[in-house]
């Protein structure tokens, strides 16, 4: 082999070795679903350091924290313009104190920092995008202390997602500080199918809005309420687990939707493993809303570590039952009630025989009996007897099952 040749190889071989030594996610993160806060439901573009400080200090004081609320995550419009030498800065005029500093202030509260961008040009509010400055990027988030980049996928036009979305994820494991990749591409490219090495969530839908079951047209393009979002997640229950979730994106408990309506929305996404995020005003909101967001025994089931998401196991019309699989042989069954009134609902358990292909369990009700309590009141009973509720309209009923 001529001297050319074997330098050659040898550029190739390390370009490769290289490649390989970058071609990973930061593994031990969202084992269990990200839990936060981000900007972008309540605030849209109207972010600053002040907000970002304030909702750090509330997530404290309200108990947001306590229950297990880790990210406060600032999204859009947080951007200024690049330095002559290409280095992403913040918006002087709202976080004229600077992204460290804020990064400081929240990591003082015992919380985590999160940050967004997007892999085209501009960002979805026309801010600038990663494209081209993804090791720039990544290594000035790292450098000013940042948990969590979600990532969007405006401005893409040909960009290849699968390389966009790894090239990012490269980056930042390069850059060395642990951050969680949040990808947001609005399922358009089946992230479910690639991206499970590549992020540590993705967004399977287009954006949420704080309603029932409505698609809410801004023109070019819709947003959704909590049945078209739940109904979407139809199929990809298979691809979520521990380290890679479903993100059914943001909630909106506490932005205007009734109190039964929030308590459905926050269990459903709960129940599915989605991360939950929260996007309410967290300094100003009622005790329904924080009584909602800080249910212990919810985010336990979120939280539950065999990272199982939920099955639609009845389908009855305007009544649905959700299954999620939880360790130690326990279930959560959340009884979803579609209708606009509220409906009385009975379960004969011995008639009634469970089958999950993913966690394996096989349960004939008539044999194998379990103890029962509702999480959202103090209601206790047993498979062993029929069991008989109210679903409010547009409503969930929770019960968690233990074996006898
Ligand atoms: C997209 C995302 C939203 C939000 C906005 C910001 O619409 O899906 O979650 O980040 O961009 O511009």
């Amino acid at each position: 082999m001529t001297k050319k040749l074997l330098l050659c190889c040898g550029v190739i071989a390390s370009l490769l070795l290289g490649a390989q030594a970058h071609a990973q996610k930061f593994d031990q993160l969202a084992k269990t679903p990200q839990l936060g806060w981000n900007s972008w439901n309540t605030f849209g573009c109207n972010v600053d350091e002040n907000m970002i400080r304030e909702m750090a200090d509330a997530m404290v004081t309200t108990g947001m924290k306590d229950a297990g609320y880790q990210y406060i995550n600032v999204d859009d419009c947080w951007h200024g313009e690049r330095d002559k030498n290409g280095f992403i800065q913040a918006d002087k005029k709202h976080f004229p104190s600077g992204m460290k500093a804020l990064a400081d202030y929240v990591h003082a509260k015992g919380l985590k920092i999160g940050i967004y961008s997007d892999a085209g040009n501009t960002t979805c509010a026309g801010r600038p995008g990663s494209r081209g400055h993804e090791y720039q990027d990544a290594i000035t988030y790292a450098s000013w202390g940042i948990d969590y980049v979600k990532y969007d996928w405006c401005d893409t036009k040909d960009i290849n997602p699968v390389s966009a979305y790894s090239t990012m994820r490269d980056a930042l494991h390069k850059a060395g500080r642990p951050i969680l990749f949040s990808i947001c591409e609005w399922g358009d490219n089946k992230p479910w199918d690639w991206a499970k090495d590549v992020g540590h969530s993705w967004r399977t839908t287009g954006d949420i809005y704080p309603c029932w079951n409505c698609e809410h047209n801004h023109g070019s393009w819709s947003s959704w309420g909590v049945l078209p979002i739940l109904d979407k997640q139809a199929g990809l229950r298979k691809f979520a687990g521990p380290g890679h979730w479903n993100d059914m994106d943001m909630m909106e408990v506490g932005n205007g939707m009734t109190e039964d309506e929030d308590r459905a929305h926050f269990s459903l996404w709960a129940m599915m493993a989605s991360p939950l995020i929260a996007g309410n005003d967290l300094r100003s909101m009622s005790e329904a809303t924080k009584k909602i967001l800080t249910n212990k025994d919810m985010l336990a089931i979120n939280q539950d570590k065999l990272g199982v998401q939920a099955m639609k196991w009845i389908d009855d019309g305007d009544i649905e039952i959700y299954v999620k699989p939880l360790e130690k042989g326990e279930f959560a069954f959340l009884f979803l009630n579609r209708d606009d009134v509220a409906r009385d609902y009975t379960l004969d358990w011995a008639f009634h025989y469970m089958k999950d292909d993913i966690s394996k369990h096989e349960i004939f009700f008539d044999q194998k009996k379990f103890n029962w309590r509702d999480i959202w009141n103090t209601a206790k009973g047993s498979t062993a007897e029929k069991y008989t509720t109210k679903i409010p309209a547009h409503g969930v009923v929770v019960l968690r099952l233990t074996p006898q």
